[in-house]
């Protein structure tokens, strides 16, 4: 029987690390390490330990630091890569060896230039390997989704045979759909009787070159993978991975539909998305959900109205599940009345309903004109008799 508990493989350091604007030096990861630690993460990538020494040092560290998520590095199918990994884990309370070899042809043929006999053999030799360093293996068949399907098969089971604890099956490219991912996990496992007999774990590991990545993952889920691998606010590879804070929030939000639990601290998702932001290059866009800065803002009359009234109109989770202070009303040109008497109240401003008539005018002509509204531009204005009035603020903020 599967459990119902999906283990968050987090490999914001390794796989996220791998892009643009986003490397990181050890301290930086140590830092975002106690972040994914306070989060709740069960397996943190630190790195690709033969990469660079720069990523052996920041995997050795992390190992010392961190106790609770186990730790794990990357490593090609090759001796030395295997033997680097575990020398950079040796010091972990619990590590795990994650070795990687392609599957499909077009990575055989023209990046690898081996044949499949050739490469069947290395997955098995290099699990092996692996195995007598640590007893937590976890095994990827790069490019998965667009292996040979009866190859792909062929290739888990000798992984198993060796010793796999965990069988990870990235869709490498992000070319998969819901439809097909799902079904190549239900597939994979159904042919291969050995991964329910010793309890192997399936594993997504998705990238969202068409924006399918959070999509497909809860595919996997629904299918039975009970690993997800994932990225704090999706940094990753060209369009990035699965952002692990939109997995979570899917899950929890939407438990009626996928009946799995986690142990993600979901109210440390916003400040862990906000560490990485202050260590990278760049901030998630605004309208990134869940932890961009308009993922709970309100602007349009209609919605303020509504959100005044009873906030599940608008929003499907509360901004504070994800550590999010509170909802913003941004008072713009397709702000109403309701959410300007609202403000005003905020910052100490009562006014009459003709008050509120003629400041309203003067607002839209304002926010016309204007991109953001400031509360200085609000108060800017009001007429002086309103102002003579002020009371006490009620809050700071909306
Ligand atoms: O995308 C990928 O295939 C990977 C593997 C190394 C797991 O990152
Ligand atoms: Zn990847």
């Amino acid at each position: 029987m599967t459990s119902n508990h999906v283990v968050f493989f987090d490999t914001t350091l390794r796989d996220g690390e791998q892009s643009p604007g986003c490397s990181m030096t050890t301290q930086e990861k140590l830092t975002m390490a106690h972040a994914l630690e306070d989060l709740g993460v069960d397996i943190i990538e630190a790195g690709f330990a033969m990469a660079s020494e720069g990523d052996f040092a920041a995997i050795a560290t992390i190992t010392q630091a961190i106790r609770t998520p186990r730790i794990a590095s990357l490593a090609r199918a090759k001796t030395e890569d295997i033997e680097m990994a575990a020398r950079a884990l040796q010091f972990a309370d619990r590590a795990r060896i994650h070795v990687f070899l392609a599957s499909s042809d077009l990575h055989l043929e023209y990046k690898l230039k081996i044949g499949r006999a050739e490469a069947l053999d290395l997955c098995g030799e290099s699990v092996r390997l692996a195995r007598s360093h640590c007893d937590d293996v976890e095994f990827s068949p790069e490019d998965s989704t667009r292996s040979e399907r009866d190859f792909l098969v062929e290739m888990v089971r000798i992984a198993v045979e060796a010793g796999a604890t965990t069988i990870n099956m990235p869709d490498t490219v992000g070319y998969s759909t819901q439809e097909e991912y799902g079904q190549m996990f239900r597939e994979v496992r159904e042919r291969i009787p050995a991964i329910d007999e010793k309890g192997v774990v399936l594993s997504s590991h998705c990238h969202d070159d068409l924006g399918l990545g959070v999509a497909n993952s809860l595919a996997a889920i629904r299918a039975g993978a009970r690993q997800v691998e994932c990225t704090i606010n999706g940094i990753g590879e060209r369009a990035g991975n699965a952002a692990l804070e939109e997995i979570a929030a899917a899950l929890y939000v939407r438990g009626d539909q996928y009946g799995v639990s986690s142990g993600l601290k979901l109210e440390n998702l916003y400040p862990t998305s906000q560490v990485l932001g202050q260590i990278i290059t760049f901030k998630p866009s605004p309208n990134k959900a869940v932890v961009g800065d308009n993922a709970f803002a309100h602007e349009s009359g209609i919605h303020q109205h509504g959100m005044l009234a009873n906030p599940l109109c608008y929003e499907i989770m509360t901004p504070q599940l994800v550590g999010v202070a509170k909802t913003h009303l941004v008072l713009g040109k397709h702000s109403g009345r309701a959410a300007l008497r609202h403000r005003l109240e905020q910052l100490g401003f009562s006014v009459s309903r003709d008050e509120l008539q003629h400041v309203y005018y003067r607002f839209v002509a304002l926010a016309d004109r204007k991109k953001n509204i400031y509360d200085q531009d609000l108060i800017g204005l009001l007429p002086e008799q309103i102002r003579d009035r002020r009371h006490e603020p009620v809050s700071e903020l909306d």
